[in-house]
């Protein structure tokens, strides 16, 4: 089957993410595991990508990865953080970084025990839209096929959808016609006077 553009809610954000980093931008995966998401940014030609995960099985996977498809140039610009993206390393400052990413769920092929949790990704979603560059995005992909996934839809929906509109645009895409189908949550710092005029286009 040919799809003419998207096939998926990844194919999406990684044609989003495209457009959006540019050379020298400050970019968060905060939820790294294999690699693929640390992968595609990393060749978007960050100043830095931060690829953050609690499971160090997942660093090593995703080292190996990157080493293998990047010059070493590129991966020098690769900081690897094994933890959680609970808190974020100190030295990023706030309004600095472009994008933040967060493929939620557990790691494919891995323990499917060891998951993003409802609680533990509010807190960075909060701390981590404080690090964010006027617009600079988060983005967000769910996975409601399971219990724990639905609820950090629910929440992190909630969550876009409570941000004021004059500083913040938030946008949520779906495939309807697929059962409890995973899902793009997009959260983009604006500026007010860009807001405005927005709003006065409308
Ligand atoms: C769906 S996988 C990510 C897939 C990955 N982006 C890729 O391209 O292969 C989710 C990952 O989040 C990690 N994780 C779960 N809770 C975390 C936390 N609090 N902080 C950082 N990573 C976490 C898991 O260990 C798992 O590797």
């Amino acid at each position: 089957m040919n799809f003419p553009l998207y096939r998926s809610h990844i194919d999406l954000a990684h044609h989003y993410w495209s457009l959006l980093v540019k050379d020298g931008d400050i970019v968060i995966d905060a939820t790294c595991g294999n690699g693929w998401d640390s992968l595609i940014l990393a060749k978007l030609n960050p100043k830095i990508l931060y690829s953050i995960d609690l499971q160090e099985q997942a660093i090593e996977k995703a080292q190996v990865r990157l080493s293998a498809h990047l010059s070493a140039q590129a991966y020098e610009k690769v900081q690897w953080i094994h933890g959680s993206h609970v808190r974020f390393p100190e030295e990023i400052l706030p309004g600095t970084v472009k994008l933040i990413v967060y493929n939620l769920g557990y790691l494919p092929g891995g323990d499917k025990s060891i998951t993003t949790l409802t609680e533990t990704t509010m807190q960075s979603l909060e701390n981590g839209k404080n690090l964010l560059a006027c617009g600079g995005v988060i983005s967000v992909t769910c996975y409601p096929g399971h219990s724990e996934g639905e609820r950090e839809e629910q929440a992190a929906t909630a969550f876009a959808k409570s941000l004021d509109p004059r500083e913040w645009s938030c946008c949520y895409h779906q495939w309807l016609n697929r059962d409890r189908c995973p899902s793009l949550l997009l959260i983009q710092k604006i500026s007010k006077t860009e807001a405005q005029r927005h709003r006065g286009k409308n």
